[in-house]
Parts: structure tokens; C-alpha cells; sequence
């Protein structure tokens, strides 16, 4: 692991880097951009605009969620960071990427469910699986996906 570390550092941190902008940038600017675009839709069609932008933004993230993980225990294995100083910070952010992993695939189902009584015409229901996506979830995987971003400029090596 240290040899393939070795040899490829900088795809391997970039690939970590690049992960993190598509997640947690991704669930910044539905949030603050689209998100107050959609609210000028009347409700039907909200909703279903809303469970489509999120189908759309889902597809999107869950492969750099993956290789976000993938990337952060090359890192993990090649620096020995368990067994280091920085073992505190290392466990911190395995604990934030599973509560936000977790959080994303709570997300997917809510949406999914919500996408079935859209099209079962049961509005009410699609409402109220959507709308904790967008006032609770996401902001807390925002928040959770900014710490790690911050205790991950204290990994730096
Ligand atoms: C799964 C557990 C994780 C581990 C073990 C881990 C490990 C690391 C390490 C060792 C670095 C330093 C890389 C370097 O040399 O520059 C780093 C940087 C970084 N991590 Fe993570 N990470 C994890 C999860 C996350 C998560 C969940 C995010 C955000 C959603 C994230 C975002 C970043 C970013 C943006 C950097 C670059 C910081 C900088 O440029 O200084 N990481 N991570």
C-alpha cells in the first residue's frame, strides 16, 4: 500500500480533493441555488421538479462518495495514520463520512418514496418525505462535509 502510495500521491490526494468539491459542493449549490429556484414553482410541479433535481444531483455523488472513502483509506493504510498521532483526527473523519454516507442514503430513499406518490398523485405524502431533505438533511451533511474538509487541512502531510 505505502509503494502504491508512493508512486501515486498526488492522483490519490487529488482524487480525495476532487470528491469532496462534487459532494459537498454539490449539496451547497442545490441548496442556496436551485433550491430557491424550484420555490418559485407552484406545488405539483415542485415537487416533482424537486424529486427529479435530486434523482439528478444522487446519481452524481454517490460514485465520488465512494471513491472519497476508497482514496481516504489508501491514505489511512499508506501513512499508518491509525496507529499515529493523528489517530484522533483519522477516526473523527471515518465517523463524519459514515453519518454523511449514512445521511445520503436516507436521502435516496425519502426521494424515492417521495418519486412514488408523485406519481401516485399523492402530493401530501411526496411533500412530507421531501421537505426534510432540504431543511434538515442536506444543511447537515453541508456542515458535517465542511468540518471534514477542515480536519482534513490538519492531515496534511
Ligand atoms: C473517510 C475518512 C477520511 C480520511 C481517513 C481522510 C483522510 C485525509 C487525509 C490523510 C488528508 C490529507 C491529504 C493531504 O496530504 O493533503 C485529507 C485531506 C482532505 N480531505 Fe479527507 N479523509 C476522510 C474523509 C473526508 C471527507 C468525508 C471529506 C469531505 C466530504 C474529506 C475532504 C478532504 C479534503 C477537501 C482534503 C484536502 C485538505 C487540504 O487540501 O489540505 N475527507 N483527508
Amino acid at each position: 500500500m505505502e509503494l502504491i502510495f508512493a508512486q501515486y500521491q498526488s492522483i490519490i490526494v487529488f482524487l480525495h480533493v476532487i470528491s469532496a468539491v462534487v459532494w459537498v459542493g454539490g449539496m451547497i449549490a442545490i441548496r442556496f441555488s436551485a433550491h430557491y429556484a424550484l420555490a418559485q414553482l407552484e406545488g405539483p410541479q415542485r415537487l416533482a421538479r424537486t424529486a427529479h433535481m435530486l434523482n439528478n444531483l444522487f446519481k452524481i455523488v454517490v460514485p465520488f462518495v465512494l471513491l472519497l472513502l476508497l482514496t481516504a483509506l489508501i491514505m489511512a493504510l499508506a501513512m499508518d495514520l491509525h496507529q499515529s498521532e493523528l489517530k484522533v483526527l483519522t477516526f473523527a473523519k471515518e465517523g463524519i463520512w459514515s453519518v454523511m454516507a449514512l445521511n445520503l442514503g436516507m436521502m435516496i430513499l425519502r426521494r424515492n418514496k417521495a418519486q412514488r406518490f408523485i406519481d401516485a398523485g399523492d402530493f401530501a405524502n411526496a411533500k412530507s418525505m421531501l421537505g426534510p431533505i432540504g431543511t434538515l438533511m442536506v444543511p447537515i451533511n453541508i456542515t458535517l462535509g465542511v468540518v471534514a474538509i477542515f480536519l482534513g487541512v490538519l492531515l496534511r502531510f
